[in-house]
């Protein structure tokens, strides 16, 4: 038995110190996390930190048991360990199965408990291993403690005051990250996502060519163009919008047949702009493209930047990851260029959602833009460890946590590990596919995605895109799979973001035997 207190309550506690989770000796260093023992430790961990308030003790325990043992499913590693992926439901079920009204009185703790319920059983399971629908999925369990420890924190990144232990972290994890893209230290702040990301490059972009707009307003200054591939993240639509650029400013330049961006499309393009009055300002790269993964040419890129005397960023928000492998690095060559790069880990590197980062080449520079005068929270104006001042949000989650103290307990080693593993399952699954005469692969992936699509030897290209949009519909529907489908060269693909560095060959092999069943099936009652 031990005595807990805060300042306003005292409670006694049934948990011993010997088992907080953090106590070296249990820390088991192959403790998976995946295992049953995870819900045994957040348990305490809640019950030290939360448990000492009197409210949360008298929590009908059902409800905490409940949710515990939800932590459990859902960091289970195994298609087994999963009840569903999801289920098939209108929000016409869902307005039966839920009142989703709001109640004047408070209702009972087993109310509450049944509501968790119908919200656990009817959302969808994104950590199952057969969600791979999007680029984000399956988490890492490390990752999870982290968001609950940041739930706990309940801090803001702005000051040193309120944040000072976590403040160093986000240092010393920008200064890791920008050593990976530069070999040097350079700067950066954790964001709320790639798009808040890429957004902070155009504004950054704004900055560099026009030192004045500030004060001015881009009005003082001619139209300006902002070039990216045509299959760039529509973020970059919605920055050029919402920093008053206007849409037209962003130039898309054609991508080839593999997705990637047409170099030799670029120059005569921004010279076009140019004789048109306008002033180019910015050039991005991708590193891994949100439909297929594809790497653009950051190299020759770059050296189009600098003739141009444009602000060159890289969005490496998907393909970032691969940085930390010596086998997959070739593919950002170039990016140690870059002036800025935004770089996500709720993707490739599993960390939950959102856990992002936007890095600068040169330091001081995110400072120098988003400095503010408000005493009232910034005392100090030179006080470095202030990141508000670096940092376009104001109340900002320690999103890093998450990733640092996966870093700290898996490794570089680890990290590394885990992208290799991911890259082996999309090339034995693209292999796979190649030797199905009735698949056509999109390209042998750069990633972890997989783009590919079920023909027939009797349809057209319009009729094989009807056909593979029925497959997607079909298997989705049922809910044991999610994948998508996105259009390439003007053809519909089938397109699987494999997440999982567990799945197995007999998964994989799954995958595509539920999809070539289903495209028989459709095929045959369309024949009868
Ligand atoms: C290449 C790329 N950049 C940026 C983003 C936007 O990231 P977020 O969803 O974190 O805003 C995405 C999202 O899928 C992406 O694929």
């Amino acid at each position: 038995m031990c005595i807990l207190s805060t300042s306003t309550t005292v409670v006694n506690c049934k948990f011993s110190t010997k088992n907080r989770i953090f106590k070296p000796e249990l820390r088991q260093k192959k403790l998976n996390l995946i295992s049953s023992t995870i819900p045994f430790k957040l348990k305490n961990l809640l019950l030290h930190n939360f448990a000492v308030r009197q409210e949360l003790m008298d929590t009908n325990t059902d409800l905490l048991q409940y949710i515990f043992n939800q932590i459990s499913k859902k960091v289970s590693s195994t298609v087994e360990g999963h009840t569903s992926l999801r289920k098939n439901l209108t929000p016409e079920d869902l307005k039966e199965s839920l009142d989703f009204k709001i109640p004047y009185q408070s209702i009972s703790d087993n109310e509450i408990l049944n509501i968790i319920k119908t919200l656990m059983d009817q959302s969808v399971n994104t950590n199952h291993p057969y969600f791979m629908n999007q680029m984000f999925g399956k988490t890492q369990p490390i990752a999870y403690l982290a968001d609950v420890l940041i739930t706990l924190l309940n801090t803001s990144m702005y000051t040193y005051e309120v944040a000072p232990v976590l403040t160093l972290i986000e240092n010393e994890t920008i200064d890791f990250l920008s050593k990976k893209v530069w070999g040097r230290s350079g700067d950066g702040v954790f964001t709320s996502g790639g798009s808040m990301s890429n957004m902070k490059a155009m504004f950054l972009a704004r900055e560099y060519k026009f030192k004045d707009s500030r004060t001015l307003g881009l009005n003082a200054y001619p139209p300006v163009t902002i070039f990216v591939s045509d299959q760039a993240h529509y973020s970059f639509v919605k920055g050029a919008n919402f920093l008053g650029f206007g849409t037209d400013a962003l130039i898309k330049i054609p991508s080839d047949v593999n997705a990637k961006i047409r170099i030799d499309a670029l120059e005569d393009i921004i010279e076009k702009t140019i004789a048109d009055g306008r002033i180019p300002i910015m050039l991005t790269g991708i590193a891994g493209t949100t439909t297929s993964g594809s790497f653009d040419d950051l190299e020759a890129l770059a050296s189009i930047a600098k003739k141009y005397n444009m602000w060159y960023h890289v969005d490496a928000c998907f393909g970032g990851a691969s940085l930390f492998s010596d086998l997959e690095k070739h593919r950002l060559k170039g990016i140690e260029h870059a002036n800025s790069v935004s770089w996500n880990f709720h993707k490739v590197m599993s960390m939950p959602l959102s856990t992002a980062s936007f890095l600068t080449r040169d330091k001081g520079l995110l400072k120098e833009a988003f400095t503010v005068n408000a005493d009232y929270l910034f005392h100090d104006h030179d006080n470095t460890y202030d990141l508000g001042q670096k940092s376009l949000q104001g109340g900002r989650r320690p999103e890093v946590l998450k990733l640092w103290l996966s870093l700290k307990y898996k490794g570089e080693a680890g990290f590394k590990a885990h992208v290799e593993s991911l890259r082996q399952k999309a090339v034995y699954f693209s292999s796979v596919i190649e030797n199905n005469p009735h698949m056509e692969l999109f390209q042998t992936p750069e990633s972890v995605i997989v783009c590919f699509r079920y023909k027939a030897d009797s349809l057209d290209d319009k009729d094989t895109d009807d056909l593979n949009i029925k497959i997607r519909e079909e298997i989705f529907k049922k809910g044991d799979i999610i994948f998508n489908y996105a259009y390439l060269n003007n053809k519909v693909y089938l397109r699987v973001v494999l997440l999982d560095p567990d799945f197995t060959k007999a998964q994989l092999d799954h995958i595509l035997e539920t999809i070539e069943t289903c495209a028989k099936s459709i095929l045959m009652v369309a024949d009868s």
